[in-house]
């Protein structure tokens, strides 16, 4: 059997009327690119075999940092015009020729599984199928300045995307649109619509928002921020004693020192803290769980990683690691001039901005082992936000 349902996410508009650096699919929205989200939705989706990503060529690079880890189709090179890079899509899936396609913005990263799922039920009742939301807003036709008609809102609707299609019309349709020289289709519907498909709704989503200005960008982060209500605190703790060497990794970063530190990894106190704060934070075990000391693997491995790990872990369940703070004790290093490295590699390793780590340092007021400079402990706070829906 044949392959039954293929995505194309276009993603290659410049993204004009959002302004900033990066074009708007690129830009993370609470640490999660646009384009990264809405490859996600179809990549998970049960009824969805294969997804073809549309980019800019100047785009190749941050492509690649936006799928990792998605198996999706090679990226192809969009058009000048939206309806260009469709095409191209479609055309990179005609050897294959899926029996349905969706079409899909990457500047709609808030679609729901439901909503694809909706799409392709639809294509049992006709070739073309959209999502449609009521318009809530009076319309009006001006000219200039001036009304000349108040339209009829009931008879209109709001559509958006995923718009679903048979592959074959809708691959036919574009060849006919492009031959005709008609480039700029405001949407496939639209272009179907002329090529005499009959396209009948379905439900849209009032969340399935399209990013096109800065404001949409604040509106979305304030949307996705208030389903994370669910806000956790955790604790983490770590020493280690002084043994031979000449430096100390704290927080990921080389200190030159007259002592190292011993243990388990590269005994990196600091990041040692914070993964288990983090892990705190999931009550998710703590490190030695998932990262046994015993294991020959981790013997003199960079912690980077566990606190990288346990990072994505909160992503993995929707969630964001929101501040990471830590205290180091110990009588030297001193550790005042590092503050910013330290801050600013934690930050790295945990995607985050540098203003949500903290880091402070005290000596021990020459009490118990710290006081003795046996050793250096290291105490950490994490807090993250989770989706209330969690348990
Ligand atoms: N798109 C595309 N190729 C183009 C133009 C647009 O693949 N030549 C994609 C965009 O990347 C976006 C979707 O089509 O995912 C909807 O387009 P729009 O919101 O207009 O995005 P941009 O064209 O990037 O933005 P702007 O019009 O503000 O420049
Ligand atoms: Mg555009």
């Amino acid at each position: 059997m044949g392959i039954a349902v293929a995505a194309i996410v276009v993603a290659a508009g410049r993204g004009e009327r959002a302004g900033g650096d990066l074009p708007k699919q690129y830009r993370p929205l609470l640490g999660i690119p646009a384009l990264t989200r809405a490859l996600r939705l179809f990549h998970r989706h049960p009824e969805v075999d294969l997804v073809q990503p549309v980019i800019h060529a100047d785009d190749t690079t941050r492509f690649e940092q936006a799928a990792t880890g998605l198996d999706v189709l090679a990226p192809v090179w969009g058009g000048a015009t939206r309806q260009e890079s469709v095409r191209t899509g479609l055309e990179a899936l005609a050897a294959i020729e899926p029996e349905l396609v969706l079409v899909h913005d990457a500047a709609r990263p808030f679609a729901s599984d439901a909503l694809v799922s909706r799409a392709i039920a639809a294509l049992r009742l006709s070739d073309a199928a959209i999502p449609a939301v009521p318009i809530l807003d009076t319309v009006k036709v001006v000219e200039g300045d001036r009304v000349t008609a108040t339209l009829d809102r009931a008879s209109l609707r709001a559509v958006q995307t995923p718009q679903a299609f048979r592959f074959r019309a809708l691959l036919d349709a574009h060849r006919a649109a492009s031959q005709a020289n008609r480039v700029d289709f405001p949407d496939d519907a639209a272009l179907a619509e002329w090529a005499g498909i009959d396209v009948i709704l379905f439900a849209g989503e009032p969340s399935n928002l399209k990013l096109t200005t800065v404001d949409d960008f604040a509106r979305a982060e304030i949307t996705l921020l208030s389903g994370l209500s669910d806000i956790r605190t955790a604790n983490g703790y770590d020493v280690h004693a002084f043994g031979p060497g000449d430096h100390v990794m704290l927080g990921g970063v080389r200190i030159p020192h007259a002592r190292g530190l011993a243990g388990h990894s590269d005994a990196d106190v600091l990041l040692h803290a914070l993964t288990d704060a983090v892990l705190g934070a999931l009550a998710e075990g703590d490190i030695g769980v998932h990262f046994p000391p015993n294991d020959p693997q981790w013997r003199g491995a960079s912690s980077d990683r566990f606190l990288a790990f346990a990072c994505e872990r909160v992503g993995l369940r929707g969630g964001v690691v929101a501040h990471l703070d830590a205290t180091l004790l110990c009588e030297e290093p001193r550790i005042g001039p590092y503050r910013d490295a330290l801050r600013t590699r934690i930050a790295e390793i945990a995607s985050l901005p540098v203003t949500r780590v903290a880091i402070k340092a005290t000596t021990n007021e020459k009490l118990g082992f710290i006081g003795r400079g046996e050793g250096i402990a290291a105490f950490a706070t994490a807090t993250i936000r989770l989706p209330w829906s969690e348990p």
